[in-house]
């Protein structure tokens, strides 16, 4: 099924989760603001408009960067950004109030594309798509999507939003060659069969996948406890075959397997990058295709590595 227009000609997105944010990725130490700049400026020359944010990110930070950087370029921008249903946020004015700040930090009057960030009790999933119908009509939205959502919520949101003639456009997920639930749990397939298009979050498995990060050489912070010692070194034979498989394209990395894979199963990664070294490397992802057989390699290595689970 076709569709929502905003992802017309999108092959690839940028995720701006590191712009602003020092818990996880370290903003400040390492990359500086005038690495977003530059960041930024190459994803616009290499052709990249889809850019995705959340209020969260960096405690807003990251959709300030976005708000000033898209002052400095003339071409059309998709941006998506996020809501997060706190549980304390209980009313629908509290939606309309964190998607007004949203705007205001994006220096925007509309965006293309805002998800409800994670399922979160206590407001039931049909309140806050009601509250996203009353924004698209308010011109403040274009189109509705979810993330984290299971395969239940998603059709939840989906059913209510098909009866109201505003079909879900879009669900973000953890999608990679280490994380492939939604491929195996039925949701892709729904997703694929209603026209709701896949965002991979987190494509390079937060770095992993590059190939950069190995048991002697494990990454820091909130990563090292979810990639530990001992599954970086049991994931190094899927590393190996990508690095391998990409010299049958020109030499390609590991990184840009990994995201090539992603896009040779109909989904849009949106590889995060502090640099404009990293941007560039993730840009080589597109303009070739693993074949058919490569990609059976990749989904049957990746099964292997992942058999006792991430
Ligand atoms: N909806 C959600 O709940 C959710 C959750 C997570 C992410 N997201 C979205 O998905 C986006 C991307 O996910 P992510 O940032 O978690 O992870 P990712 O894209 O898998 O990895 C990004 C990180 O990998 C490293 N990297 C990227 N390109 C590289 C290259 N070519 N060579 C070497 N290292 C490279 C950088 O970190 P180092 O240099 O430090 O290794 C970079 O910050 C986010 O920005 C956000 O928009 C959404």
């Amino acid at each position: 099924m076709r569709t929502h227009p905003i992802f017309d000609h999108v092959e690839i997105g940028l995720g701006t989760w590191s712009w602003g944010d020092r818990l996880v990725w370290s903003y400040g130490n390492g990359y500086s603001d005038q690495d977003i700049e530059e960041v930024f400026s190459l994803a616009i020359a290499s052709g990249i408009r889809f850019f995705d944010t959340a209020e969260v990110y960096g405690r807003g930070k990251s959709e300030q960067f976005l708000g000033k950087l898209l002052k400095t370029t003339s071409e059309k921008t998709v941006i998506a950004t996020k809501f997060m249903p706190f549980p304390w946020r209980l009313s629908r004015k509290s939606f309309t109030r964190a998607l007004r700040a949203s705007l205001d930090r994006l220096e925007l009057p509309a965006v293309a594309l805002y998800q409800i960030h994670w399922p979160m009790p206590p407001v039931s999933i049909p309140t806050w798509m009601e509250c996203m119908l009353e924004a698209h009509q308010q011109g403040l939205i274009e189109a509705v999507g979810v993330s984290n959502y299971d395969l239940r919520q998603t059709l939840v949101a989906s059913d209510f939003l098909t009866k109201e003639g505003l079909p879900l456009a879009s669900t973000q997920m953890e999608y990679h060659l280490l994380e492939r639930r939604i491929e195996k749990n039925g949701l892709m397939k729904e997703c694929a069969d209603r026209g709701i298009k896949i965002i991979a979050y987190s494509p390079l498995a937060m770095g992993i996948l590059t190939g950069k990060y190995s048991s002697e050489n494990p990454p820091s912070g909130v990563r090292a406890s979810q990639y530990n010692r001992e599954f970086l070194g049991r994931i190094q034979p899927l590393i190996l075959m990508m690095k391998k498989l990409g010299m049958n394209h020109d030499g390609k990395t590991a990184s840009q397997v990994a995201l090539n894979w992603a896009m040779g199963k109909g989904v849009i990664p949106i590889p995060g990058a502090k640099n404009a070294h990293q941007l560039e490397m993730n840009v080589g992802a597109l303009g070739w295709h693993l074949t058919e057989d490569e990609m059976s390699m990749l989904d049957e290595m990746s099964d292997t590595v992942c058999k006792r689970g991430v």
